[in-house]
């Protein structure tokens, strides 16, 4: 595993991998163990999007490695200018040791793991986002004491959450259930991969989708860069793609609910339901920061 691109690329095994190695950093952390592995090891950070767990995760995380965290905003690089993406994976390949990007098409994250040579890792794209899910099944894994037989319902729209839940899910061994409207559905590549598990489910029904489930998933009808959407969106969702009560009644009555977060209360989810599952929604949040270490070790420690 030379990047973290999108959970496409990796296989079950790296995934679990990576997911024992975020367990023992964690515990590693909560003991007071410290674990100075990317000593003189410098991680740039570009951000073209906002961002707060992601930020502020890898950045702790990589001080906590005993690494240097460099934030790169988008506005001030030369690259918000124009500068090809191809040149600066080459430039930085020359200054640092990997590289994490939150920005908008999928192409420029592959793009700088192509010219450059150094690890990239995606820290979010309109496609995916592949640090959140590892930590979303390290945070399953921990409740749920592992993934077999379990069923994994996610609600809303198909965005780069539901892109990485349902690859993240199926890869680990998880039956997935997806309720989105038509014409939101999760990316063609995804379904395409999805195709080839029988326990893979696609419907526009939420309480179909969530019948039985064991964890339940929603996210933001309109992501970062669809903005100009929102009132759209909000007319196509509303009402209908939500986690509330009705849905948690149809779950198994131990289901356990995740949300990326940012959450908009009483749009993919009520105040009470977050508020009754707040423990494992801000464990999930925790996690991001001993998920990412995992993979920051992973790829850059010697
Ligand atoms: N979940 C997540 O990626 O949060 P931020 O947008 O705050 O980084
Ligand atoms: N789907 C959301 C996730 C935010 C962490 C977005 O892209 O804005």
């Amino acid at each position: 595993m030379k990047h973290l691109l999108k959970l496409l690329d990796l296989t079950k095994e790296e995934i679990i991998e990576l997911l024992d190695l975020a367990d023992k950093l964690k515990y590693e952390s909560k003991n007071g163990i410290e674990h100075p592995i990317l000593k003189g090891k410098t991680l740039g950070m570009i951000f073209q999007k906002s961002s707060t767990r992601t930020r502020v995760s890898f950045e702790t995380g990589m001080y906590q490695l005993g690494g240097y965290p460099l934030f790169l905003s988008s506005n001030d690089l030369q690259i918000g200018r124009g500068e090809p993406v191809q040149d600066t994976a080459r430039v930085l390949s020359r200054y640092i040791d990997g590289i994490m990007i939150r920005t908008f098409e999928q192409k420029e994250v592959e793009d700088l793991a192509e010219y450059g040579s150094i690890p990239i890792i995606n820290g979010l794209t309109d496609f995916c986002h592949p640090c959140q899910v590892l930590a979303d099944l390290q945070t399953i894994r921990e409740y749920k004491t592992g993934f077999d037989g379990l069923k994994m319902c996610y609600i809303g729209d198909g965005n780069n959450m539901a892109n990485s839940l349902i690859v993240g899910g199926l890869k680990v061994g998880m039956k997935v259930s997806v309720a989105c409207p038509e014409e939101y559905e999760p990316a063609k590549e995804v379904l395409d991969f999805a195709k080839q598990y029988d326990c893979f489910e696609l419907t526009t029904d939420p309480k179909q989708a969530a019948k039985d489930a064991d964890i339940l998933f929603t996210d933001v009808w309109a992501s970062m860069g669809q903005e100009e959407e929102s009132v759209k969106r909000r007319t196509v969702f509303q009402g209908v793609y939500q986690i509330n009560d009705e849905i948690m009644a149809v779950a198994k009555p131990d289901a356990m609910v995740q949300h990326c977060l940012p959450a908009h209360r009483g749009e993919e989810i009520t105040e009470a339901v977050l508020e009754a599952h707040a423990n494992e929604i801000f464990d999930e949040a925790e996690n991001r920061l001993h998920a990412q270490k995992a993979v920051l070790v992973k790829l850059m420690a010697d």
